[in-house]
C-alpha cells in the first residue's frame, strides 16, 4: 500500500501543479448494498414527490468543491454499516453556482441505486451576514446551509439527521436517527459540558446582560454543529432560522464571537437539546486550527469518526504524511487514482 500511494502522491502532485483547475476528480462505483429482511417498508407519501417516504432515514450533507470527496466518502460510509440502506434518502445542498447536472451525474455514477435529491442553496443569501473567523474554511457559506435545512426540503420531511462532510460512520445510522428528541427539543447531538462555554464568545458578549441573559434559565453546554438530529417541523415551527439569522445580523454590528457557523446554533439552542452518546460524534480528528497536529480518538466506544479541525485525511494521505487515524478514513475513498483529467 505504501508505495502505491508514493506513487499516486507523485502522480496527483505533479498533475495539480499542472493543470490546478482543470482536475475534475473521477470516483469508482460504490458495492450495492441491500436491506436486511426485519426492514420496515419504506412507502412513498406523495405520487409527486419522488423523496416524500415513510419509514425513511432521511440524510442532509452539503456536497461543496474543496470536501466533495469526503462527502462521497461519507455516503459509503453510511451505507455500509447501515441494516437498511435501501431505505436511507440523502439529501444534498450545493452551492447555486455549481453545475448541478454534473453534482447529480457523479452521484449517480458513483452510487447508482442511491435516493436522492439536490437542493441548490444561494451562497450570496449568507454572503453578507459571515464574518471573518480564525480559519477561511468557515467563512465558506455552504457552511451555514445546515442554518437553512428547515426552508430547503420539503415539509414532508420531518426529520433529519444531518452530517458534516469530513467523517465516517462505523455504526448503523438508524440508531443515531431514532435518538429521542426529548423535551420537546428541536435536535439532538453529543453535549460536552465540560468545554468552557465561556470562551466561544467574546467579553462584548458577557459584559452586555441583554446579549448574555439569552442563556439564563439554562445550562448551555457546547456541541458540535456536524453531527445533528434536527426535527424540521418543530424548528420551522419555533422559527429557528430566523433566530439564527437574527444572532449574524447582530454579530455584524457587534462582535460577540469568534468562530464561524457554530456559534449562532449555540445561543439559539445550547442547553435545550436532546443528548446524543458521545460516540457519535468523536471529534476533533483534523487537529487543532493553528498546528495541524495529529489527535487521538477520546476514550469509549467509537461510532462516528469526525475529522473536524485543518487537517482532512484526504488532503494528509495524498500528501503521504497521513495521522495514524486517517487509515480509519481510507478504505471509503472513492476516488479514481490515478486522477483522470477532463478539459
Ligand atoms: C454541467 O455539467 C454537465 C454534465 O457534466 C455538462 O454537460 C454541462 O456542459 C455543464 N454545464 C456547464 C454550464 O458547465
Ligand atoms: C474560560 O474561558 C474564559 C474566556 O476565554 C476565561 O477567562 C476563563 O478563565 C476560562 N475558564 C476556565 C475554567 O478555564
Amino acid at each position: 500500500m505504501p508505495s502505491n500511494i508514493v506513487l499516486a502522491t507523485i502522480l496527483i502532485t505533479t498533475i495539480s501543479i499542472l493543470a490546478k483547475n482543470a482536475i475534475s476528480l473521477q470516483f469508482r462505483e460504490a458495492p450495492k448494498f441491500y436491506n436486511s429482511v426485519k426492514c420496515p417498508s419504506i412507502t412513498r407519501r406523495s405520487a409527486a414527490a419522488n423523496i416524500c417516504y415513510n419509514n425513511a432515514i432521511h440524510v442532509a450533507m452539503t456536497l461543496d468543491a474543496a470536501y466533495r470527496r469526503g462527502s462521497m466518502a461519507a455516503i459509503l460510509s453510511v451505507l455500509q454499516h447501515s441494516s437498511c440502506p435501501e431505505n436511507i434518502i440523502f439529501h444534498f445542498v450545493v452551492s447555486s453556482s455549481a453545475n448541478a447536472t454534473h453534482l447529480r451525474r457523479t452521484l449517480s455514477n458513483s452510487y447508482p441505486y442511491l435516493r436522492f435529491d439536490i437542493y441548490p442553496f444561494d451562497d450570496s443569501a449568507t454572503a453578507g451576514l459571515i464574518s471573518t473567523s480564525i480559519r477561511a474554511a468557515l467563512d465558506c457559506p455552504l457552511n451555514y446551509a445546515r442554518n437553512y435545512l428547515a426552508d430547503l426540503l420539503p415539509t414532508c420531511i420531518q426529520k433529519i439527521v444531518y452530517l458534516d462532510s469530513d467523517l465516517v460512520l462505523v455504526d448503523d445510522i438508524e440508531k443515531l436517527a431514532a435518538t429521542p428528541l426529548i423535551n420537546d427539543a428541536v435536535l439532538a447531538a453529543p453535549e460536552y459540558c465540560n468545554a468552557n462555554f465561556t470562551s466561544y464568545f467574546t467579553p462584548t458578549f458577557w459584559s452586555n446582560p441583554s446579549l448574555s441573559l439569552t442563556f439564563a434559565n439554562r445550562k448551555p453546554c457546547y456541541f458540535n454543529t456536524g453531527v445533528m438530529v434536527i426535527d424540521l417541523e418543530r424548528w420551522r415551527a419555533g422559527e429557528c432560522t430566523t433566530k439564527i439569522v437574527e444572532w449574524m445580523e447582530l454579530q455584524k454590528r457587534m462582535r460577540i464571537y469568534e468562530l464561524g457557523s457554530l456559534p449562532p446554533f449555540l445561543l439559539v439552542f445550547a442547553g435545550n437539546i436532546a443528548p446524543v452518546d458521545h460516540r457519535w460524534n468523536q471529534h476533533g480528528l483534523g487537529g487543532d486550527n493553528f498546528r495541524g497536529l495529529c489527535r487521538d480518538l477520546h476514550p469509549g466506544p467509537v461510532s462516528l469518526l469526525h475529522w473536524s479541525g485543518k487537517g482532512k485525511p484526504w488532503v494528509r494521505l495524498d500528501s503521504n504524511r497521513p495521522c495514524p487515524l486517517d487509515a480509519l478514513w481510507a478504505p471509503y475513498d472513492l476516488l479514481q487514482t490515478p486522477y483522470i483529467i477532463e478539459s
